[in-house]
């Protein structure tokens, strides 16, 4: 059975550490010139897109290039899998060709399923439950900036979506304290929740005191007809100046995955004043996913 990276639980508490470590260490040797394309020299990595993507997708084709892989990527429309063939004879026909594939998609059955029929590591670039390769953005981001997770609170202001599921599991193995602020009947679920973990209602519970404060969109990718609606649920739910002043620690950093919807969960003006640790964020998807990719091969 081929390793896969399709949830946070699917490493442990130890591999998730030297991930971090991994990454940082891609990330110093490239910024000092180093080759890093003998890494995965030869081999083909596969990406499929059934949703958009800007990060994930410059981030993975990049990388995979940086370590001296072929990338393909192919959109829904291009396979339609799930149409035009099966999911499984999918699975296992890119199985003879490739090393690796990365899929982004909806439902999480559909990664598992891939996955289930797979000779070779799958990764999940996104579904609708998590976004595990983006908490590892995350978690390298905030460990550059306090050299530890030490002692550390989180906030996440929003929606109970993929991005902070992820990251809630990713605090539980790792001990850190994550309190989550998101309306009623948008919980990430019970099932996400431990000892670290607080969900609650009131954005001032959760960012009071926190040393990370960390938002995403309202609307995730496939929730569009829902938008309007969850405008107004969510429009006390805002990273803004006032939010960040009254209740976070004054050395707190603001984080977002991207993309950011200025005037909905962060203004304008929150964005700027924190762009240098978001734009470091997203550029650590591209080091972070390089050690998945090279932990999943055993390289
Ligand atoms: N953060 C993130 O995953 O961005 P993309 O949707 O652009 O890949
Ligand atoms: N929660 C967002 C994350 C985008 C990177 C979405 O799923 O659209």
């Amino acid at each position: 059975m081929p390793k896969n990276y399709l949830s946070i639980n699917d490493i442990s508490k130890e591999e998730l550490e030297n991930l971090l470590d991994r990454s940082a260490q891609l990330k110093a040797d490239l910024k000092n010139g180093a080759d890093q394309s003998n890494l995965l020299k030869g081999k083909s990595v596969g990406m499929i897109f059934e949703k958009p993507s800007l990060r994930t997708r410059i981030s993975f084709e990049v990388g995979i290039r940086q370590l001296g892989a072929f990338p393909i990527v192919l959109s829904a429309q291009e396979i339609m899998m799930g149409g035009r063939e099966t999911r499984q004879d999918v699975s296992r026909v890119m199985s003879q060709y490739l090393d690796m594939v990365m899929i982004r998609t909806f439902g999480h059955d559909v990664v598992e399923e891939f996955a289930t029929h797979s000779d070779i590591p799958v990764i999940n670039g996104l579904t609708d439950l998590e976004h595990p390769c983006q908490t590892l953005a995350d978690l390298l981001t905030i460990k550059e900036h306090y050299g530890s997770f030490e002692g550390l609170k989180i906030a996440y202001i929003g929606d109970g979506n993929n991005t902070v599921r992820s990251l809630m599991l990713a605090c539980t193995k790792l001990g850190v304290h994550i309190s989550v602020a998101c309306p009623l009947k948008f919980e990430p679920g019970k099932e996400f929740e431990s000892e670290f973990t607080h969900v609650c209602h009131g954005v001032g519970t959760a960012a009071e005191g926190a040393d990370v404060i960390y938002t995403d969109v309202w609307s995730s990718m496939g929730q569009e007809k829902e938008a309007q609606e969850r405008k107004q649920i969510f429009s006390g739910y805002q990273v803004n100046t006032n939010l960040l002043e009254e209740f976070a620690k004054e050395t707190a950093i603001v984080l977002h995955c991207l993309p950011a919807h200025r005037g909905e969960e962060i203004t304008a003006e929150a964005l700027k004043d924190h762009e240098t640790t978001i734009l470091r964020q997203a550029e650590n998807r591209l080091h972070t996913q390089k050690a998945v990719m090279l932990h999943l091969l055993g390289a």
